[in-house]
């Protein structure tokens, strides 16, 4: 899948607030993932020059290509953060219609901006007016099962100049739960010219061959199917290219658990590391023999040694 001459490939990470920072963006970069998101930057704290805010959206060569996401509610506001993003040059800017959280959609952002197709199309002009880099967006199938528009929403973007869309296929009532429709997602395809790409229920490499295969989508979105196995994309990439799955060795796992933990430190330090990194490990040893009884200590790390000491007492 090639934007603006960039060219993204097939299979990404999808953007995951609190999950997929650069350190953990990295990792999933070396294992094959083709195009990653940051965490969802508000576009009010941005302007307001809320350097929190500024933080969550740092990346490093090595990520690219990269998109920006942004979420808000007023189109002045959202194309003055992408104005202010474009001085970091991402290959891309996402416009977030997507997210359930209720603090958001209270808000009248994410998800909620999907009952308002006038405002979207407003936010997308100003935001593509903003810059000279590619806009995506990344929305759902619709606010509830009686008001599916994910088509018209798309129909409406590309006509504003959007460059692809994302599609969660889930509605905003569903939250989480159910099943992904993927056959929707396949119908937003087939109606429009600009690239879609799929998310939602992506946990194998049969999964991503499938939803290719199925929907004729340009590319899949990996998400909570990257928790604790960042070599997901390297599956992917194998199984699309017919070869044989290869399962990393447990001492492979561990090379990767300590380097995403380096690379935690070095951008946070060692204590806001090792706490942020708890959740990691929590998943990075899911399903071990033994790992119950070291759940509770691996909620309480706080230093690289400790981190380490919990991973020996399980291979123990
Ligand atoms: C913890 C978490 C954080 C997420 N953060 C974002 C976000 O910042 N922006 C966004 O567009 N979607 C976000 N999502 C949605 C995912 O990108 C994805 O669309 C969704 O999880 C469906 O895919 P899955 O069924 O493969 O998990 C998040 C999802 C989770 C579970």
């Amino acid at each position: 899948m090639i934007l603006n001459s960039c060219e993204l490939g097939r299979i990404f990470l999808a953007p995951l607030s609190g999950v997929a920072d650069s350190p953990f963006r990295r990792i999933c970069k070396r294992f094959g993932a083709d195009t990653v998101y940051t965490e969802m930057v508000s576009a009010q704290g941005l302007t307001r020059c809320n350097r929190r805010t500024a933080d969550v959206f740092e990346f490093v060569e090595e990520e690219r290509p990269i998109g920006v996401q942004i979420f808000g509610t007023d189109p002045g506001r959202m194309a003055d953060s992408a104005a202010i993003i474009e001085s970091d040059k991402p290959d891309f800017i996402d416009i977030n219609l997507a997210c359930p959280a209720r603090k958001i959609v209270a808000r009248g952002a994410g998800c909620a901006l999907m009952r308002e197709p006038l405002r979207v199309g407003e936010i997308a002009r100003a935001v593509i007016g903003a810059t000279g880099l590619p806009v995506t967006a990344k929305m759902r199938l619709g606010w509830d099962r009686e008001h599916i528009n994910a088509v018209r929403l798309t129909q409406i973007l590309e006509d504003c100049g959007v460059a692809a869309v994302s599609v969660h296929g889930r509605t905003w009532k569903q939250r989480f739960s159910g099943q992904a429709s993927w056959s929707e997602i396949a119908e937003v395809k087939r109606t429009v010219g600009i690239p879609v790409i799929l998310s939602g229920d992506i946990f194998s490499a049969d999964d991503a061959e499938r939803a290719l295969r199925e929907t004729g989508c340009d590319a899949v979105m990996v998400a909570r199917g990257v928790y604790g196995r960042p070599w997901i994309f390297r599956s992917i990439h194998r199984h699309l290219a017919g070869r044989p799955a290869q399962e990393p060795s447990v001492s492979e796992k561990l090379d990767v658990i300590l380097a995403h933990l380096d690379l935690a430190i070095m951008q946070y330090g060692e204590r806001l590391a090792a706490v942020r990194f708890r959740k990691h490990l929590l998943w990075y040893t899911k399903g071990v023999p033994g790992v119950v009884a070291l759940r509770p200590a691996m909620s309480l790390v706080e230093s690289r040694r400790e981190i380490e000491e919990v991973l020996s007492r399980l291979l123990a």
